[in-house]
Order: C-alpha cells, then structure tokens, then sequence
C-alpha cells in the first residue's frame, strides 16, 4: 500500500480516491508517453448513467470487453490483452507512474484491444452500460488494514451491486489478495449480493493461481514477504 495521504480529489466529489497518485520522478520518455500516447488510447469521457458500451471503443469494435481496475504497472492486463486476441481491454489506474509504464510496455500490436482511464474505476461503472462486460479483475486492491480505514475499501454493497449490474450472466469476477481480513469481507459482501456464484470446489481452486491468470507485481511482492495470497473466481449469474 503507498501513502496514507488523501490524494488530491476534492473531499466533495462523489467518491474520494486515497492512495497515491504520484511516486518517483517522471522520466521525459515517461512525460511524452502520458503526454501523447495516453490520449489516443484514453476512455471516452462518460458520465454516471450513460449506458456507455464499451464494445464501441475499439478499432474495429470488440465484442467481449474486460475490465482491469487498478492495473498497476499493467503487466496482467497487456498479458490478458496478448492471449485473448478478440477481446477489448479497459484498465483503470490513478497511479501516474503505473499508467506511465503500461503505456511504455504496450506494443502496437496491442494498442488497437487497449483503452485506459487514469483515474478511479468507481465512476466509469456507474457510466457502463447493464451486461456490457464480460470479465473484470480486481487484483491486490489497497487492503487498508486498519479498522478506521475501512471505508478506503474498493469492494463495499453499492460497488459490488454496480459490478454485477456490468457484468453479463455468465461473467466473471476476479479478486485476488494477500490479507485474509480483506478476503472474508469482499466474499460477504459479494455473498450478499446475491448475484455471483464462487467458483471453487476445493481449495486448491483459490489457493493457487489459474494458468489463464498471469502474476503481478503486487503478488510477487506479497510471495517475497512470505504472505499467501488468495485467487478467487465468482461467476455472475
Ligand atoms: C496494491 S496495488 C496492486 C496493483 C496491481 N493490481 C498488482 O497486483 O500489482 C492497488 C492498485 O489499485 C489502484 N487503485 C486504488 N483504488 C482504485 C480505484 N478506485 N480505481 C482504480 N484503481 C484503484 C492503486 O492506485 C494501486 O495501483
């Protein structure tokens, strides 16, 4: 987890993002990637409610698209993107730094299948259309250990229900993380949603990675530290 510093939203926006936004000093290839790349590869802008079908921001359009939120240094999603070859990837950072480095990593190959939004992944939800995404990954979100810091939390009621209103039948959700605390309250809070069915038959099905489910950054860091994390699947039904 980075700062414990409220970035710099306004406390009156609708959802206030923590964490930070900025890390180590932008190199000037790094500055000309964000500057020029990241607007030919941007969301549209769309507001809460629009209905927005993702399928269209593509070149040509896609007709499955999955979600990344908080991609990180995006090594998972441009894997996804290079393996799954007729899906449309959309990747949510507000990490500057980590946008700086998928935008550096992503091919040309690939750049036509890949749609970035800098910024929070919880209004683009609310902005996509009903059953408009086929998969979305929430790996290693900021676990905010700390009981005051509860409310910091990606996975909360409204944003599970808004995750199962994108998501098609038959879609799946990814979660993945190494604090166990985090783990019981995101499988409540998705229980209790109603909507999604866990897809584990054993425990091996969450206590090791899927081959179709490369490693990130976050996890390897996590391994390094001796911390077991956990890889769960739940299919909206
Ligand atoms: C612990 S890091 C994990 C990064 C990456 N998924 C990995 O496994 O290496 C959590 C990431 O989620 C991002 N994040 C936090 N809140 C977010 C939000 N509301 N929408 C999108 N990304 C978010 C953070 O900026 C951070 O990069």
């Amino acid at each position: 987890m980075r700062s414990k510093a409220p970035s710099s939203n306004r406390r009156d926006a609708p959802f206030f993002l923590y964490g930070r936004r900025l890390g180590h000093r932008l190199s000037p290839q790094q500055q000309l990637l964000l500057a020029e790349r990241l607007p030919t590869l941007a969301v549209p802008e769309v507001a809460p409610g629009a209905g927005a079908d993702p399928g269209t921001w593509f070149a040509p359009p896609c007709r499955e698209v999955w979600l990344e939120v908080g991609f990180g240094a995006g090594e998972h999603l441009l894997a996804q993107a290079a393996a799954n070859p007729t899906v449309g990837l959309v990747g949510c950072e507000p990490y500057v730094n980590g946008v700086a480095s998928l935008l550096g990593l992503l091919g040309d190959d690939l750049a036509g299948r890949v749609r970035v939004l800098m910024g929070d992944a919880r209004p683009l939800l609310l902005a996509l259309a009903d059953a408009s995404l086929a998969r979305v990954f929430v790996l290693f979100p900021d676990p905010w250990p700390k009981r005051r810091h509860a409310k910091r939390r990606f996975f909360s009621g409204p944003v599970v229900a808004a995750l199962a209103r994108v998501l098609r039948p038959g879609g799946e959700l990814r979660l993945a993380t190494d604090a166990g605390a985090y783990a019981r309250e995101a499988l409540l809070a998705i229980r209790q949603s109603g909507s999604f069915r866990w897809q584990a038959g054993s425990a091996a099905d969450w206590r090791l990675r899927p081959a179709d489910w490369p490693a990130t950054r976050y996890e390897a860091k996590a391994l390094a530290a001796g911390r077991n994390p956990v890889y769960l699947r739940f299919r909206r039904e």
